[in-house]
């Protein structure tokens, strides 16, 4: 069953019904001022950092669960009647709905009475505030008496604190009203020098900044009184809980429509211009007037949002492809190179899933995010690569988390995850291989934001490396520390207490338990860094990387493979986990996917066996789980996996950011069909059918869906800010399609299904168009390249002269 379509000419989904399975979003906004709304326009605002500059209120969790937006409320006057044209939350039977969420954009419409009306939100770029445009159209045989009613509630800033300590927080909040215009203010007598405003394109009837006067008393948001009525009290807001809503009057002729924008914004003053006059308590408006007065001109609006479309058309246009495979092309021209901006953006912060109070960047997730989005933006995947090497500590070691707005590693979360130091290789080394920009190298960096200890980003990756040689068990692999890539297998934990945190709990000293992953995360990670120090020069220095990888690639051989598939790890009493020899969690995913795609194993069939094992044991219809058997009982010793009951989550769910990795490994043995195969099962394009099963969005990834074991088999569950959206763009383009970045050329390397005659692409690499038509001859996936109609030996295009706008290669498989 669907709940909507694909409108790929116009990049949209289009949601045509507003009770979807659960909220269907779209995120606001690609620099600085950030917002999620769903299909029926719930959803919040905030600059730069979820946790400490909300700006709109929301309340997770909720019933219905999506309750709390950018909502307006339309009433014709002459009956009383009034209705949310976004469906929520009066949630009348509307005559129509839809809802397109498009690039940067969501547009909400509906008719009601004959009354048409459509909003389009949308963050115009290089600004800090979003816009509404509402379009008003009278489509009955007589004229119409309407009130419009906009309502957002407010933030105090601090998103936690904001939803705990009400002792205080019901005596802060500040609003001032002037011209329309409401500026909400709490706490800027003291020590905040920003504000919010929520401003208006028509001259308002009234306002209201008291939620519970806008409401009435025991009322809900379906029901506000002061809609009900049809009359803005002006309430001003002192304490309790502030809120922003304009009313207008329209008296619209038949057929006659019209336009009102709605203008909410951020806006910081210099701390010594905060008021106006100086020595008063009133705000400077002085900037946010301007602000408003230059967004409220007739067509500014719609250039804006013109501006934004162009700005998706050229980041769209870096990489495009034509495959016989519609899902391949959907997800690879729009939604998965989308979704790749939205977790650069937000990386595991806000969602409908992450309340935007629990995480701030993560270390391992920012790094990885880079491999979709690298090619998008590189002056902000450099800005991220060098703020993320400064949370680095001396060790080599790295905080797992830091907040955006203070770039400073988060204490609670701490560090001791000992893959994390090995993504900023992988990340940088992306990065070099996307824009040969190895100035980047010779950046200094400090160690824990501490000034005076800066040294070159390149001795950054030295020390990451050497992290984990310092850091070998007992059989030579790497200690485990904390957690590894699944944050779940947690061996030195060891919680008994409800309540302790997984991740931060320790209780053993971490000297015995050892992660395979890890090893196999070495291997990788060793093999680029050795890469990169060729480029710099340091022959010798390569050497050693590469020596300590062959020693760890002989140690995964010797202690880290099982028989018929690479093991997962050694516990704290030295005990195999994801062994033949353990009752449930023989076979994890985790070793199979990453050593097949480090290239462990291609020489002596062990990766392929791994990939055979995983088809046989792991694989189903709707993805490969993460492990079998699942955990059926808590095990002190395992930590949070055997929390979760069996198929969700860690705990033998289809956790879709690693079956990229078996998709990459597929490559590696040659094997397009099965790589495509498993691609498409989890690609939710090609879900869209069943989404009465899959239930999250049809046009972005989930983080998990659920696995075999599990009563709801097939469900997806926390959308958007997932691994799975890089890692699957990275398999797609650069392994199936085999459009590689490489640190001397493009390599084209396509190892696509058997019964693909082709297919063809656009890739933009280092300012120059590379236009790829890629033929099949012969069943294998031996490459002939042509470049500019002169044929080449091997696979790598190299680099054209300087000057050079674009490329043509013809690739013959055979
Ligand atoms: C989740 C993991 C996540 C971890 C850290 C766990 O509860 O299952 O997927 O990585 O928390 O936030
Ligand atoms: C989600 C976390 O964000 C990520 O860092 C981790 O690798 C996976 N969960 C697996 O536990």
């Amino acid at each position: 069953m669907k709940y909507g379509y694909f409108d790929d000419q116009n990049r949209e989904y289009v949601v045509t019904q507003p009770d979807t399975p659960l909220p269907w979003i779209n995120y606001l906004g690609c620099q600085a001022y950030f917002g999620i709304i769903s299909n029926t326009a719930g959803g919040y605002s905030f600059y730069r950092d979820a946790r400490l500059r909300r700006i709109t209120r929301y309340r997770y969790n909720n019933a219905p669960f999506d309750l709390g937006g950018r909502y307006i409320y339309v009433r014709d006057d002459n009956s009383g009647e009034f209705w949310s044209p976004s469906w929520q939350p009066t949630r009348r039977k509307l005559e129509n709905y839809f809802c397109r969420h498009g690039m940067g954009y969501t547009t909400i419409g509906s008719q009601f009475g004959g009354i048409e009306a459509s909003t389009r939100y949308f963050v115009p770029l290089d600004e800090n505030l979003e816009i509404w445009q509402l379009t008003v159209t009278n489509r009955r045989q007589r004229a119409a008496e309407l009130s419009i009613f906009s309502v957002i509630e407010f933030c105090l800033w601090d998103a936690q604190d904001d939803s705990t300590n009400f002792q205080r927080n019901f005596s802060i909040g500040e609003v001032e009203v002037e011209d329309g215009i409401i500026y909400h203010k709490t706490e800027y007598r003291e020590r905040r020098n920003h504000f919010s405003f929520f401003a208006c394109s028509e001259k308002i009837a009234g306002f209201d900044t008291q939620r519970d006067v806008f409401l009435g008393p025991y009322r809900g948001w379906d029901n506000p009184s002061v809609v009900e009525v049809g009359r803005s009290t002006n309430s001003v807001a002192h304490g309790w809980a502030p809120v922003g809503s304009h009313q207008i009057k329209l008296f619209l002729q038949p057929g006659e429509s019209r336009q009102i924008v709605f203008l909410l914004g951020y806006q910081e003053n210099p701390r010594d211009q905060k008021f106006d006059p100086p020595d008063s308590q009133v705000l400077n408006k002085k900037r946010a007037k301007c602000v408003v007065s230059r967004y409220l001109v007739p067509g500014k609006t719609d250039a804006a949002f013109e501006k934004l479309r162009l700005y998706w058309d050229e980041l769209l246009s870096l990489c495009q492809v034509d495959t016989p495979d519609v899902h391949t092309n959907r997800m690879v021209n729009i939604w998965n190179a989308y979704q790749c901006m939205a977790t650069f953006n937000m990386s595991r912060s806000a969602s409908f899933y992450e309340s935007g109070i629990g995480r701030g960047l993560g270390f391992r997730d920012s790094n990885q995010d880079l491999l979709g989005f690298v090619h998008m933006v590189p002056e902000r995947a450099r800005e991220r690569i060098l703020d993320l090497a400064a949370t680095q500590l001396p060790t080599g070691g790295a905080y797992h988390q830091y907040q955006p707005l203070t770039k400073r590693g988060n204490n609670d979360v701490g560090s001791g995850f000992n893959d994390d130091p090995h993504w900023l290789i992988i990340g940088v080394g992306a990065y070099l291989k996307e824009t040969g920009d190895w100035s980047i190298l010779d950046e200094p960096v400090p160690y824990d934001n501490v000034p005076g200890s800066e040294t070159p980003l390149y001795e950054h990756l030295q020390r990451s490396f050497r992290y984990t040689l310092d850091r070998l068990g007992p059989h030579g692999l790497p200690l485990i520390g904390r957690a590894d890539w699944n944050d779940c297998l947690n061996l030195n934990c060891f919680s008994d207490s409800p309540g302790q945190s997984f991740q931060t709990t320790t209780n053993k000293d971490g000297t015995v338990a050892e992660s395979v992953f890890i090893a196999g995360l070495f291997v990788l990670a060793g093999g680029e860094l050795a890469d990169i120090t060729k480029h710099r020069g340091l022959e010798a220095e390569a050497c050693l990387y590469l020596a300590e990888v062959t020693k760890m690639k002989a140690t995964i051989r010797k202690h880290g493979w099982d028989g018929e598939w690479f093991l997962r790890a050694y516990d704290d009493f030295g005990r195999k986990v994801g062994s033949k020899e353990n009752a449930e969690g023989k076979i994890f995913i985790e070793t199979q996917g990453f050593c097949t795609l480090a290239g462990i194993g291609l020489d002596d069939g062990r990766a392929q066996r791994a990939l055979e094992s995983t088809r046989n044991l792991l694989a189903t219809k709707h993805g490969i789980i993460l492990q079998q058997p699942a955990y059926s009982k808590y095990y002190l010793e395992l930590g949070e996996i055997s929390s979760y009951p069996p198929g969700y989550k860690e705990n033998a769910g289809i956790f879709c950011h690693n079956n990229p990795w078996v998709i990459i490994g597929e490559t590696r043995v040659g094997n397009g069909d099965a790589a495509h195969d498993y691609y498409t099962r989890i690609n939710p394009s090609a879900r869209e059918e069943i989404s009465d099963v899959h239930r999250c969005e049809p046009y972005v990834y989930a983080q998990m869906i659920a696995g075999r074991d599990a009563c709801t088999h097939g469900e997806a569950k926390n959308s958007w800010l997932t691994g799975t959206a890089a890692w699957n763009y990275y398999a797609i383009t650069q392994w199936i399609l085999g459009i590689r970045t490489g640190y001397d050329g493009l390599v084209i390397a396509p190892v696509i299904p058997g019964n693909w005659r082709g297919f063809h692409a656009t890739r933009k690499f280092r300012g120059v168009t590379y236009h790829i038509a890629v033929e099949r001859a012969g069943n294998g996936n031996q490459v002939s390249l042509e470049v500019d109609g002169a044929l080449i030996p091997g696979n790598v295009v190299p680099l054209p002269p300087e000057g050079t706008k674009s490329v043509a290669v013809k690739a013959t498989l055979r």
